[in-house]
């Protein structure tokens, strides 16, 4: 892994639909180091590095690029923002906390006008009775405008605290393996993919073009190692990365979590099975299209997914990375 790398992906701005930044920062990265690279009409970013061996399959590894974020949907005559959420976003998550609208702060006020209605609000808080303050730069923020939290990346004890950890670290994952100076075994196709958190668009539209052999989505995980944390997870951080079973979006192709299984035996990769009751990734989308593409997903076990500060172990991510690696040198049996 390379922190410099990472700090760079969890702190360029680019919500789902506006991903230009974030495309640039790994295309910056990545240029010098695959045989092609484009952008398609979605603003998928794909690349690719050929494989030498006899027996090739085509890999894809998908990562989206996008985070979570927010539109602004109203300004009044006084200059105060209304904002709808970009992705899974809670209201109380905000509160009291600032935004960023691409180099504009906005502070996250509630309506008080009684005291009654004020205790109300905060029990029944909602992106209706929330506000943002931009500090009288309301001109520069017009209806349309995105935003993501105002947050930073935070290193302590081989454990990393950020906004975006979301889907910043698959990326991060995938530009390793991409950058790595080795030639393949298998034809190795990347898509750092737009707007997961929205619709789960850009791996639809990257996987029917890319038509692989086999896909894997890296993405985070939930992971239950807090103070009463869902009690049917078992993802815990620190112990590996995990290779997905089902979510309640998809099921896993099974012999493509035997050939990860086996991958990761066979080269001694710390790793947990998991099985997550709510949520999806990618996966969903690269399952679909085409005639079916065989699908499973690596992830990170991250404690507090979609809030401003999201908190995963760098041990996992090397591992992650160590695994992926090792997926793309393997002769492919499915
Ligand atoms: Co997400
Ligand atoms: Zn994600």
């Amino acid at each position: 892994m390379n922190l410099e790398h990472l700090k760079k992906l969890l702190t360029t701005f680019g919500p789902s639909g506006r991903e230009e930044k974030i495309r640039n920062t790994i295309i910056e990265l990545i240029k010098d180091h695959v045989d092609g690279y484009k952008v398609d009409k979605v603003g998928n970013l794909i690349a690719w590095k050929e494989g030498k061996g006899e027996n090739k399959k085509r890999i894809l590894l998908d990562a989206h690029m996008d985070q979570i974020g927010f539109v602004v949907t109203h300004v009044d005559k006084n200059g105060f923002l209304r904002v709808e959420p970009v992705g899974g976003i809670l209201p109380q998550v905000i509160y009291g906390s600032r935004l960023n609208f691409d180099g504009i702060t906005g502070i996250v006020g509630i309506e008080k006008e009684s005291r009654e209605s004020f205790e109300k609000n905060l029990k029944e808080m909602s992106f209706d009775n929330l506000y943002v303050d931009v500090m009288g730069q309301a001109s520069k923020v017009p209806v349309g405008t995105f935003g993501i939290y105002d947050s930073h990346p935070v290193f302590e004890n081989n454990l990393v605290a950020s906004l975006a950890l979301d889907d910043r670290v698959g990326c991060e994952i995938l530009v390793e393996c991409l950058i790595s100076d080795e030639r393949p075994y298998n034809d190795l196709y990347t898509l750092f993919a737009v707007q997961e958190e929205h619709s789960l668009l850009g791996a639809a539209v990257g996987g029917f073009e890319v038509d692989p052999d086999l896909a894997i989505a890296v993405d985070v995980t939930d992971s239950a190692d807090v103070p009463k944390a869902n009690k049917r997870v078992s993802m815990i951080i620190g112990k590996g990365p995990t290779i997905k079973v089902k979510d309640s979006m998809s099921v896993s192709n099974p012999k493509v979590v035997d050939f990860l299984k086996k991958v990761a035996e066979k080269h001694d990769i710390e790793y947990q099975l998991e099985v997550l009751p709510f949520g999806g990734t990618d996966a969903y989308s690269l399952e679909r299209v085409k005639n079916g593409i065989p699908t499973a997903a690596i992830s990170i076990p991250t404690r507090y997914i979609h809030t401003p500060s999201e908190v995963c172990s760098l041990n996992d991510v090397e591992k992650a990375i160590t695994l992926v690696r090792a997926v793309v040198n393997e002769e492919v049996v499915l």
